[in-house]
């Protein structure tokens, strides 16, 4: 027995620990664990005590080391972002200290892992952004380290969750198509375009053709798919890749598109709150975060282009906006920020849209279209009704310019059994830079893509 002992206290772990996650500390208070993470933050306070937040991915935890745990070479030379393990108990703090879920670990023995470097190489000295900005993002495999990033990273996963669980309970088929692609859907300008075995092809701007023909073999469909534009300004809101939630519904009306759209939204922001861990996320994101209230405004182009008008929002040259002219980025913000609320922008003219886009009956010149404008951001949802009728397409190819032949798969859904349907397609950055209120979209990616990035 005192042989045993002797063998429990020179190497402690030995001893019954349950190895834990940081999420299960507070289940596990009382009983001795062993912790495996990275050294967040370090402080020293006097000779013989120091405190480390210890994270894991699943948390953080405070751990204290005392006596002449702080006095071995590791302790004294330990870094920021090594990875450590740590053994010993965790309890609640008393009245008047905080610390992450009010509890600590009192360790009785840790060990390093690994050893991250101090001095120069220091990880506090690579994201000096007060230099130079883009610094964050050429050190965003890092960045992604710090407490808002990867706030934004795993509210961005439940969000992702959200959506897909609304699409699912309305009974909607989620498929993968291609990202290689011959055709186009969002007009030439923001193509990407690569060698293909000795042919042209594109990586692809939108699934939306693909999902048309899904629509007579499983009904309802949707997908997350990267698209790809080769925008050529840096804006807040446009990324070169991004992630594009679009879905595609038959036998449906404008006015029922527009019902599945906020729908879609409400319900996600609902079921994100929802989820106690990620609603403390938001609302350390975003303080006076408020869920949007149905049903959204929808206003006509040609009401807006009077809104314009009447408030005074103009063009560069000083004239106003006219009927027929696309609303660029900073008029169409400068609105949505003054209505302050969730905007279904309709019926845009024929030609300042794609060519797939259905005309309304009551008004030719103006298409069946939507774009959902947020305040902070603008346009986050892009959808339309599409055109049914064949002659209707051809003449839709022929006035932007599109050889009809390598489209002859998306002209046959005009043929075999053609009926009204409509779809959208959401940028998943742009919802997360509306509802995390960031400053731009590069922010709600992993690793964002833009024109002078594609590395890390
Ligand atoms: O309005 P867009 O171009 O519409 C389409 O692609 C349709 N074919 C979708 C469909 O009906 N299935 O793009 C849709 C949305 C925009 O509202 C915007 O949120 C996002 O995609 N988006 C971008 N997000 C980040 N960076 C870019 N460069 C983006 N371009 C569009």
């Amino acid at each position: 027995e005192d042989a045993k002992l002797i063998v429990l206290e020179q190497n402690p772990t030995l001893q019954q620990a349950t190895k834990i996650k940081i999420r299960e500390a507070v289940a596990n208070r009382g009983r001795r664990v062993k912790v495996s993470g990275w050294v967040h933050r370090l402080r020293t306070q006097g000779k013989d005590m120091k405190f480390a937040i210890l994270r894991d991915g699943s948390g953080y935890l405070q751990c204290v080391l005392t006596g002449k745990l702080c006095h071995t070479y590791d302790a004294l030379t330990l870094s920021l972002e090594s990875t450590i393990t740590i053994y010993g108990v965790i309890s609640e703090l008393p009245q008047g200290k905080t610390a992450p879920d009010n509890h600590e670990l009192s360790a009785d023995y840790w060990e390093v892992i690994h050893k991250a470097p101090g001095g120069d190489d220091a990880f506090t000295n690579k994201l000096n952004a007060e230099a130079d900005p883009s610094v964050l993002y050429e050190q965003r495999h890092l960045v992604i380290r710090g407490e808002s990033s990867s706030s934004v990273l795993r509210v961005r996963s439940q969000i992702m969750k959200a959506f897909r669980e609304y699409f699912d309970s309305k009974g909607f088929t989620e498929v993968n198509p291609p990202c290689l692609v011959q055709t186009q859907v969002e007009g030439g300008g923001t193509l990407f375009d690569l060698n293909y075995y000795g042919e042209k092809a594109y990586l692809s701007q939108s699934s939306q053709l693909y999902l048309e023909t899904c629509l007579p073999s499983l009904g309802d469909v949707y997908s997350c798919s990267e698209s790809y534009r080769a925008e050529r300004s840096h804006t807040r809101r446009h990324l070169s890749e991004y992630s594009h939630l679009e879905a595609e519904m038959a036998f449906i009306t404008f006015d029922e598109l527009l019902n599945t759209i906020e729908e879609l939204v409400c319900h996600t922001v609902d079921r994100v709150l929802s989820h106690e861990p990620t609603r403390d996320l938001v609302y350390q994101l975003v303080p006076d975060f408020k869920p949007p209230q149905r049903p959204f405004m929808r206003l006509d182009y040609k009401d807006a282009i009077k809104y314009l008008k009447e408030h005074d929002i103009k063009k560069e040259d000083g004239t106003f906006y006219e009927f027929g002219e696309d609303i660029p980025e900073a008029p169409e913000r400068a609105m949505t920020d003054k209505i302050g609320c969730p905007i279904f922008l309709c019926r845009f003219p024929v030609e300042i849209k794609s060519f797939y886009m259905k005309r309304c009956s009551k008004d030719p010149r103006v298409t069946e279209s939507v774009d959902m404008l947020m305040p902070g951001v603008g346009e986050i949802v892009g959808g339309s009704m599409r055109i049914s009728d064949l002659d209707e397409l051809l003449a839709g190819y022929k006035r932007e310019g599109i050889n009809p032949a390598p489209y002859y798969w998306y002209t046959d859904q005009r043929k075999y059994g053609t009926t009204e349907h409509g779809g959208f397609g959401l940028g998943v950055e742009r919802f997360i830079a509306w509802m995390l209120h960031r400053d731009t979209v590069k922010e709600c990616c992993l690793y964002p893509r833009f024109m002078g990035r594609c590395l890390p």
